[in-house]
């Protein structure tokens, strides 16, 4: 079962067919909010605002445990993660829509690992690839398809938030190798992992980062939103192509 993450900019999915709502509790707390069960071209898939219903959860105070834990016990075994970001390669300027294939972690204080408690035995996931190659590959395809390009490449940083970089922090992250910056990457790509579930992120960029481009001086909010507005259309179509496909057999798309 494939399972949508959405983030600032997609708190819902109007090309979905809502089944039902679930409220799931997991030993980890709620998630965001109920489950959203639904079709698109009458395929099932299940959505997970990240922030909530009305973006009231800011990033660092997301449950990301619980999030991944109640997708899990649904069934879930794949994930596409949406995660608006700042460009920072020059490549990735607004409107363009990337999956990365690598991330760092800059957040600090987050419950990110299920694998802390007394009851589990400590385990030490593999993550050198973070994002998973084959859905990566797969999604590529199927935008392809409908005349988009997903850019299968990028190095995501995530920081802590809730503010905006300073220029100085961009040109750090810049130096470490990263191409786009956001705030919701880390933990949730390391919990899906530690629970089995493949995972890839599809980032619209939202800004130029701080200090580049359009935001030499300043991110101006409003033009990110309206910015991301345009975008998100053309997530919406990647998404419903993306379960439109799922669950068929390469042979028959
Ligand atoms: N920085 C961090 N997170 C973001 C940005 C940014 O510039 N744009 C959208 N999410």
């Amino acid at each position: 079962m494939l399972a949508i993450i959405g983030g600032t900019g997609l708190t819902q999915l109007d090309n979905l067919e809502i089944t039902r709502r679930l409220i799931v509790r997991t030993p980890y707390g709620e998630p965001s909010q109920p489950l959203i069960f639904g079709k698109i071209a009458g395929r099932e898939v299940i959505f997970l605002a990240r922030h909530g219903n009305g973006h009231t959860i800011p990033p660092h105070e997301v449950n990301y445990r619980a999030n991944i834990s109640a997708l899990h016990l649904q069934g879930v075994t794949e994930i596409a993660a949406v995660a608006t970001v700042g460009g920072i390669h020059t490549d990735l300027a607004p409107g363009v829509i990337a999956m990365p294939h690598q991330i760092i972690d800059y957040t600090h204080g987050r419950k990110n690992t299920y694998f802390d408690g007394i009851d589990l035995p400590v385990k030490h996931i593999d993550f050198t690839e973070p994002y998973c190659p084959e859905l990566r590959d797969k999604w590529e395809l199927a935008a392809k398809s409908i005349g988009e390009t997903l850019i299968n490449h990028g190095i995501y940083a995530a920081t802590q938030g809730p503010r905006l970089e300073t220029a100085a922090e961009i040109n750090r992250l810049e130096r470490d190798g990263a191409t786009m910056v956001g705030m919701t990457g880390m933990p949730e790509a390391a919990l899906a992992r530690e629970l089995g579930i493949s995972y890839a992120a599809i980032c619209p960029v939202a800004n130029h980062a701080a200090g580049r481009g359009d935001s030499l001086h300043a991110i101006q909010y409003e033009d990110l939103v309206e910015n991301l507005n345009q975008t998100m259309t053309r997530v919406r179509n990647i998404i419903a192509e993306l379960v439109k496909r799922n669950g068929f057999k390469k042979n028959e798309v």
